[in-house]
């Protein structure tokens, strides 16, 4: 009986692990919170590493591997890539080595995208668009939809750096939209999830025929659905907790992500890297049985 298997009770009280490589990703927590009020989050930032979107694949793939390696080991029922990069390079070929759901951005986004218009722009880190994910995404359920992506490899390091409010980004992302805007898009998809952080300038600057798409609420709409389908889900109730670690300096993260969250008390670290190397010989079902 299910109710009675102590696996599944651990299971459905753990934590959903959410990662980006820095702030990028509380834009997705914010709307997984919002939809999911019971569950508890683990969120990970990494910022030792930050910025994701201009490293190889091969890097990308092996960051995901350390990090939801030790996110399994801190009992983990699932784990959302709220990182675009992430999603676009690694989560096809990291998702079936984990013995938990892991969830990325690129397929909802494109859904939420098709459903708005049919001339799609995407902003996305360099890494992202040269992957052609979204394109490829977007076209598979629209072939007739039009793809125009633009690498804005600025727009992480002005977020991160504390620098959203300055003439100088609203100038660069300016510069960046106008290149969409000349194509007459009629939809804009947020292929970064650092850039929502700059929606009251991008949706000031763009015509107001055009609409902005962010993933994160198509994701958050598949999360909800993957945890009832799997019996992973928490009964309504007591709200959850969110725990915040990072692997770069937990002030520096903490005075940047309170500008959106107030609830930001504790900010831990963790070098995730030598938590993945002390973890090499645990096969999936050690993982799942020791750690969940
Ligand atoms: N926020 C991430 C994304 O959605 C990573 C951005 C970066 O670190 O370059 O792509």
């Amino acid at each position: 009986m299910i109710r009675n298997n102590p696996v599944m009770r651990t299971r459905q009280s753990g934590s959903i692990g959410v990662f980006d490589s820095g702030v990028g990703g509380l834009t997705v927590l914010r709307t997984l919170q919002q939809c999911l009020p019971q569950e508890s989050f683990l969120y990970f930032g990494d910022t030792a590493r930050v910025p994701y979107g201009n490293r190889t694949p091969r890097e990308i793939i092996q960051f995901g591997r350390e990090i939801i390696t030790w996110m399994l080991t801190q009992g983990v029922k699932m784990v959302v890539m709220a990182c675009n990069t992430s999603s676009a390079l690694a989560l096809d070929e990291i998702r079936q080595e984990f013995p938990i759901p892991v969830l990325g951005l690129i397929l909802p986004g494109a859904k939420a995208a098709v459903q708005q218009g049919d001339r799609i722009g995407v902003i996305a880190t360099p890494a992202t668009v040269q992957s052609d994910a979204y394109y490829r995404a977007i076209t598979e359920i629209n072939p007739q939809a039009r793809v125009w992506q633009v690498g804005c490899p600025e727009f992480v390091p002005l977020i991160e750096g504390n620098q959203i409010h300055t003439a100088k980004t609203r100038t660069i992302v300016a510069s960046y939209l106008n290149l969409l805007i000349e194509q007459e898009i009629n939809t804009l998809v947020y292929g970064c999830t650092h850039y929502p952080h700059l929606a009251p300038i991008i949706e000031q600057l763009l015509p107001p025929t055009v609409r902005c798409v962010d993933p994160a609420g198509a994701l958050s709409q598949a999360v909800v659905q993957e945890l009832r389908v799997l019996g992973l889900g928490r009964a309504p109730g007591r709200p959850g907790q969110c725990r915040f670690v990072v692997s770069g300096k937990p002030n520096h993260f903490a005075r940047v992500a309170r500008q959106w969250r107030s609830d930001i008390q504790t900010v831990e670290t963790v070098n995730v890297k030598k938590a993945y190397r002390m973890a090499p010989l645990l096969t999936k079902g050690e993982l799942n049985s020791v750690d969940l």
